[in-house]
């Protein structure tokens, strides 16, 4: 079977930058992007590819090449489904926050719509595709609805997680280390499967692509994320053992990263891992395991979420207790707020949490962040829901440069490891501050000797 029409319903950090390289690789096939989300459409289609929603390294050049061509956005989702032979879910799985499972779950309520409205709208036999990263057995109730609710057409089931890393994503995309596709143990399921990694094998060694059953790929996904995430937590518990007992957690993270059995990759250890994947896929897999009963395991991997709280909670609380125990009134600025590096996205940024500290502690607070919008920094405040959205504007400020940032700063947060942070001429900032001038590296990313030189009081993470 050859795959001619694709739709992806979802035009988000996953399924638009996954549309754009398969529409790259695969001229013969036209790929339809969908989204209720208008603005979000009209963005994709802004005639400046610079505009597009999604600021990933290397994608708008991507998408210049590739719209209008074989690769379409639009809010049609009906005309879409209806043209596709295959059908790619790309849509969010956020923590569900009501009802049972509440804070642990993920909330499948978009995945069940998208099902409703694909089993509501097929009249010729389709290809479904679970991108969107879900709970193992999710499949199970796809396949129910579809069945229940459609017009006696076939669907075939796969999943096929996406492991791109927000920043990287075209590069992950372009060499991705593997692609898993599972699929259902049938004839027909075979078949579903071997069209899907068909397309892939355009740009990816076969050897690469993982054929799998249904359940093995979705808990795959869950696992991948959960050891990422664990290796941080664990590095970053170390961090603060490092900082009694004056080892340097950037000494040890290279003394065991060349092991090679432990590997040197993801051992940075951080003010707290971010986004919007590996706490979610975390308290998914915690209530997961509570569900069947197995409360080691649950236990077991909820400690990485309480250590990443702490790893927040503590930075702050550093900055706080550094400034001679109150920061009421002073002026406190943060140099990043995406979650990391070459991205505009900010979701479970520890900047966040550690802007929250710090306006309890009433704090002023200037941020600047070469990516992010003020609009969404004040969104991720007053979602939390701490303040007034009215004090959240009064106490923290969003400024379009990094001196406007630190002038008469009592003290500079990094929270984010932009490469530009790292250029900086860090004598003007000192100069600006007031004096003591703190500097807290929440990224390690200056050498703490040259900035202290300088007259800074520093304090890096993991470093005595
Ligand atoms: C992650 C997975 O890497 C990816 O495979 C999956 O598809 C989605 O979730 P992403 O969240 O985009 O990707 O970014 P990632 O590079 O994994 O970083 C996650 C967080 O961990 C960031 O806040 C990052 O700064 C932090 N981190 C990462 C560290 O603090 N130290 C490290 O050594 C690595
Ligand atoms: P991810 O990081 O998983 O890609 P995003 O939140 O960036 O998550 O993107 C998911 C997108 O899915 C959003 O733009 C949202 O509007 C879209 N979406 C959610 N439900 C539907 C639906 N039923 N039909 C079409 N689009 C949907």
């Amino acid at each position: 079977m050859k795959i001619k029409n694709i739709c992806c319903i979802g035009a988000g950090y996953v399924g638009g930058p996954t549309m754009t390289m398969i529409a790259a690789k695969c001229p013969d096939i036209k790929v339809n992007v969908v989204d209720i989300n208008k603005s979000r459409i009209a963005a994709w289609n802004d005639r400046d590819v610079n505009n597009i929603p999604i600021y990933e390294p290397g994608l708008s050049d991507l998408v210049a090449q590739t719209r209008d061509h074989n690769l379409f956005f639009s809010t049609d989702v009906d005309a879409a489904i209806a043209a596709a032979d295959m059908i790619f879910i790309s849509v969010n799985t956020p923590t569900k926050t009501y009802g049972v499972g509440k804070g642990m779950a993920a909330d499948l309520k978009y995945i069940e719509l998208c099902a409703r409205q694909i089993a509501a709208v097929a009249t010729t036999d389709k290809i479904i595709v679970e991108k969107s990263t879900l709970p193992v057995r999710t499949a199970e109730a796809l396949r129910s609805i579809l069945d229940n609710t459609g017009n006696g057409v076939h669907f075939d089931i796969l999943s096929n997680p996406e492991f791109l890393a927000e920043g990287t994503a075209v590069s992950d995309l372009l060499h991705p280390d593997r692609v898993l596709i599972g699929g259902e143990d049938t004839e027909r399921g075979k078949k579903a499967q071997k069209a899907l990694v068909d397309i892939y094998a355009n740009w990816v060694p076969k050897e690469q692509i993982l054929t799998t059953n249904v359940w093995s790929s979705e808990l795959s996904k869950l696992t991948a994320n959960a050891f990422l995430a664990q290796r941080v937590s664990s590095i970053n518990a170390l961090s603060e053992l490092c900082e009694v007992t004056e080892a340097d957690v950037n000494e040890v993270a290279r003394a065991i990263g060349t092991d090679s059995r432990i590997g040197p990759k993801f051992l940075k250890a951080s003010v707290g891992f971010g986004g919007s994947c590996f706490q979610k896929d975390i308290l998914n897999l915690v209530y997961i395991a509570q569900t069947y009963g197995l409360q080691e395991v649950a236990d077991y991997w909820e400690q990485v979420i309480i250590m990443n709280d702490h790893q927040k909670r503590r930075f702050a609380k550093k900055i706080v207790k550094t400034l001679f125990n109150t920061v009421s009134g002073k002026k406190i600025a943060l140099l990043g707020w995406a979650f990391k590096k070459d991205t505009n996205d900010t979701r479970e940024s520890a900047a966040i949490y550690v802007a929250d500290y710090l306006l309890n502690e009433q704090a002023e607070i200037t941020v600047y962040d070469p990516k992010v919008t003020a609009q969404q920094i004040y969104n991720d405040l007053d979602y939390l829901g701490t303040r007034s959205s009215e004090e959240n504007r009064r106490l923290l400020k969003v400024v379009d440069t990094p001196l406007q940032a630190v002038e008469d700063a009592h003290a500079t947060a990094i929270l984010t490891e932009w490469n530009e942070f790292m250029n900086y001429d860090w004598k003007e900032v000192y100069d600006l501050m007031l004096k003591p001038a703190f500097l807290f590296d929440g990224r390690m990313i200056l050498n703490q000797q040259d900035v202290e030189k300088i007259g800074f009081e520093v304090y890096t993470i993991g470093k005595g």
